[in-house]
């Protein structure tokens, strides 16, 4: 199939920076896939733990091996105290995405990966710490409630809703955040898996590529999309209304949040999953206004611009319908793609050679040192 672009030029666009076996975009199926199987049908017939281990392993569990690995996963929850102490003098102002950077950086202080053996270890603690860790930083610098992340949620999407709102959420809305963190969980050489494999590839600790990956994710041309695209929904009073100011942004050259896509050309495999959880949502919610609001922007973007939504865009209002603050967007794609991002590093460690491009010199001539008192 052929949803891919036609690619050159900047941005290091159509290079192949290396090889994976982990997932494809663009090339087959719907147009992602991880380890050979469709997005679209493991998000309709796995959990999101069923899909990191075939990222991390290499093959989908039996229910055995899914049971252990979910029960591994619920005993690395709890947060260290020095790491709680961290978060607490966070505050409130800061962006959720450098919480998610500094507990990421200060747990490889406290629990440093020593060697190469413990890669796996090291991401299963990452995993099951990571929607504790934002949400306790949240409940304490937004309502100074000192939360208990080991929380009875069967699952790490439950976990993320259920630290958050602090009551174990509905199946609905469980579901929905399975959906969700497996749409999120690979995809291939984007900018911030980009970035872990190049500190991968100095031999660098697990603790320090997944700190740089966040950083690179943190930009709205990249996991910050969905944020940015909940902030232009919400001003929306109605579609007709969404329909007025998009044109003016599209007649003003803005850049519209959510929509288009480096690779993909037509339609991002993502989105149509994601737009049919947030439609369910807004039905059980009693309230479609975000939902019709969001369809209206998508069908004026494809008619003016022939731009379509990425994963992004319908994920705002789904995490909206779920009562989960705009700010927090970004950290869920955190707690998913860290799937992606550790098995690229693992599968750079298992054949390295350091990354080290080379550049287009544009500077001046050669030239030579002066005397400092003759310079301008
Ligand atoms: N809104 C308005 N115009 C857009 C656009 C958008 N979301 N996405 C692309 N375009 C325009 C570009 O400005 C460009 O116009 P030009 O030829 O006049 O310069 C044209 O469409 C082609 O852009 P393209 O080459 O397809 O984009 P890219 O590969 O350089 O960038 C993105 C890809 C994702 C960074 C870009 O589409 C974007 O910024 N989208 C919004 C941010 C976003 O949703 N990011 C999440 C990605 S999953």
């Amino acid at each position: 199939m052929a949803n891919a672009k036609e690619l050159s030029g900047a941005g290091l666009r159509g290079q192949i920076a290396g090889k994976t076996a982990l997932s494809t975009v663009g090339k087959t199926g719907s147009g992602l896939t991880y380890r050979g199987y469709d997005v679209k049908d493991l998000a309709a017939h796995c959990e999101f733990e069923e899909v990191a281990y075939l990222i991390l392993k290499g093959k989908l569990p039996n229910s055995s091996e899914l049971a252990a690995y979910k029960t591994k996963l619920t005993a690395m929850r709890s947060l260290p105290a020095a790491l709680k102490a961290v978060l607490e003098l966070i505050p409130a102002t800061a962006h959720p995405m450098d919480v998610m950077r500094t507990g990421c950086s200060m747990l490889g202080n406290l629990e440093t990966e020593q060697s190469f053996a413990e890669q796996q270890d090291a991401t299963d603690r990452l995993l099951a710490i990571f929607p504790g860790l934002i949400n306790y930083w949240y409940n304490f610098s937004h309502k100074g409630i000192r939360i208990d992340v080991d929380t009875p949620a069967e699952s790490i999407a439950e976990q993320f809703l259920w630290t958050l709102h602090g009551e174990k959420p509905t199946a609905l809305h469980t579901e929905v955040m399975q959906a969700s963190l497996i749409l999120y969980a690979e995809h291939e050489f984007n900018a911030s898996t980009f970035t872990a494999r190049v500190c991968a590839s100095t031999l660098s600790d697990m603790h320090s590529c997944i700190t740089g990956a966040i950083g690179s994710l943190r930009g709205p041309l990249h996991g910050g999309a969905n944020e940015a695209a909940m902030e232009l929904i919400e001003k929306m009073q109605n579609p007709e209304h969404a329909e007025t100011e998009l044109l003016g942004m599209l007649a003003r050259k803005d850049k519209i949040m959510g929509f288009g896509h480096a690779i993909y050309a037509e339609s991002d495999p993502r989105n149509a999953v994601i737009k049919a959880w947030s439609e369910k949502l807004a039905q059980a919610n009693g309230d479609t206004m975000l939902y019709d609001i969001s369809v209206r922007c998508e069908a004026v973007m494809w008619r003016e611009k022939k731009l379509f939504c990425n994963a992004d865009f319908f994920h705002a209002s789904a995490y909206n319908y779920m009562g989960i603050p705009t700010k927090l967007f970004t950290p869920i794609f955190v707690c998913s793609r860290l799937t992606g991002w550790a098995a690229h590093v693992m599968e750079q460690r298992a054949d390295n050679r350091i990354i080290r491009p080379s550049a287009e010199y544009i500077g001046e001539e050669p030239r030579v040192v002066g005397p400092i008192a003759e310079r301008q």
